[in-house]
């Protein structure tokens, strides 16, 4: 495995990154618990010492999970990256979405982020994590009920306290980063990135280049598209919201495949699966500092981590960036 600076105090995380929000099962039709905790010790076996998960996730699940997976092991020998900000017990803030939870009940998932929820927050995800500390704590999504003071002046008062060791935020552009920065000083800023969604690279790449921020991509398999499995007529199952998004309709999976099979026998070439191909491609990204790759289950898991032995040259980098360059998807 390959490690990265995450922020200013001594802190490595691992460039593959465990995302526990699949093994969570919500949004995904559901979890299989073993199997959640065997894909997050295969990835530890390989190095991956890293893994991101959310109380959201699960509503609890993914949390309980993560803790359950790393019992035993030493605490200094993981980070544990959790989020805060979305909450589905608590009828404040910004109404998010409605959905269902794992057992088919109907939830309002809200965005909020004040002081007295995030204190709250932080206790609920130490004892499902069984932990006494959080090394990156970050806002899972904006709150605009919130100022943004209030919420980092909570972050800054838990840091203190030693339960979190840096703050992070997800999904902030530019403006709120600068802002949360007067406040609490930002480690990283966890964005979405992968090959079809790179949108990131006008704005908040050169900002955290400029800023010496860590950015932590977010579904860099575009949530299984990019692994190849995916052919026109791919059907999820029920609950999994990947049916409603545009990337996964039929003639998107097909333009996908197609730039896929190009890149293919690069891939074969280097004794690597297209998901190995892919994830390395994104590491090695300007300002990207990890991917958080999610996986069901071990054989995912495994295959994921190992994606960090593949090599690829300059020249292999700018081809499957040239043939991307060429897939045009069709957007709603
Ligand atoms: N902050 C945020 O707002 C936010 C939002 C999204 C994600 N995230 C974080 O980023 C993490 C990763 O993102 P993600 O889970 O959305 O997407 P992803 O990593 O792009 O895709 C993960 C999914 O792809 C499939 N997959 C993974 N490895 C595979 C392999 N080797 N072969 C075949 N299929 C494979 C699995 O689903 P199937 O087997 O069911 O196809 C898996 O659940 C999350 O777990 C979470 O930690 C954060």
């Amino acid at each position: 495995m390959e490690y990265r600076k995450l922020g200013t105090l001594d802190l490595e995380v691992s460039v593959v990154t465990f995302g526990a929000w699949a093994a969570g099962g919500w949004m995904w039709g559901g979890t299989e618990r073993k199997d959640a905790v065997e894909a997050i010790r295969a990835s530890y076996d390989l190095g991956v010492t890293s893994i991101d998960t959310a109380p959201i996730y699960g509503q609890g699940t993914s949390e309980e999970i993560v803790g359950e997976a790393i019992k035993g092991l030493p605490r200094d020998k993981v980070q544990i990256l959790t989020k805060y900000g979305m909450r589905w017990d608590l009828n404040k803030g910004e109404l998010a979405m409605k959905s269902k939870d794992n057992n088919g009940n109907d939830i309002d998932v809200h965005k909020y982020a004040g002081r007295d929820s995030i204190i709250k927050e932080c206790e609920d995800s130490l004892r499902r994590l069984g932990t006494d500390y959080i090394d990156l704590y970050q806002i899972h999504w904006p709150d605009v009920t919130t100022p943004i003071e209030e919420t980092m002046e909570a972050v800054a008062q838990l840091i203190k306290e030693g339960k979190v060791r840096q703050a992070g935020v997800c999904n902030y552009d530019v403006a709120q980063m600068q802002e949360a920065e007067k406040y609490v000083k930002l480690a990283s800023n966890q964005v979405p990135y992968s090959m079809v969604k790179r949108d990131i690279e006008a704005d908040v790449v050169p900002y955290c280049l400029e800023n010496n921020k860590a950015i932590l991509a977010y579904s860099p398999l575009e949530r299984g598209l990019l692994t190849g499995k995916m052919k026109p007529g791919y059907t999820f199952s029920e609950g999994d919201h990947r049916a409603n998004i545009y990337f996964f309709n039929d003639e998107n999976l097909k333009r996908t495949d197609d730039f896929l099979q190009k890149i293919k026998p690069l891939a074969d070439e280097k004794k690597a699966t297209l998901a190995q191909l892919v994830i390395r491609w994104t590491i090695e990204q300007a300002g990207i500092t990890i991917a958080l790759v999610g996986a069901r289950n071990a054989d995912q898991a495994t295959q994921n981590a190992k994606a960090i032995n593949i090599k690829l040259s300059q020249d292999e980098i700018s081809f499957i960036t040239d043939e991307l360059n060429k897939l045009e998807l069709v957007k709603p």
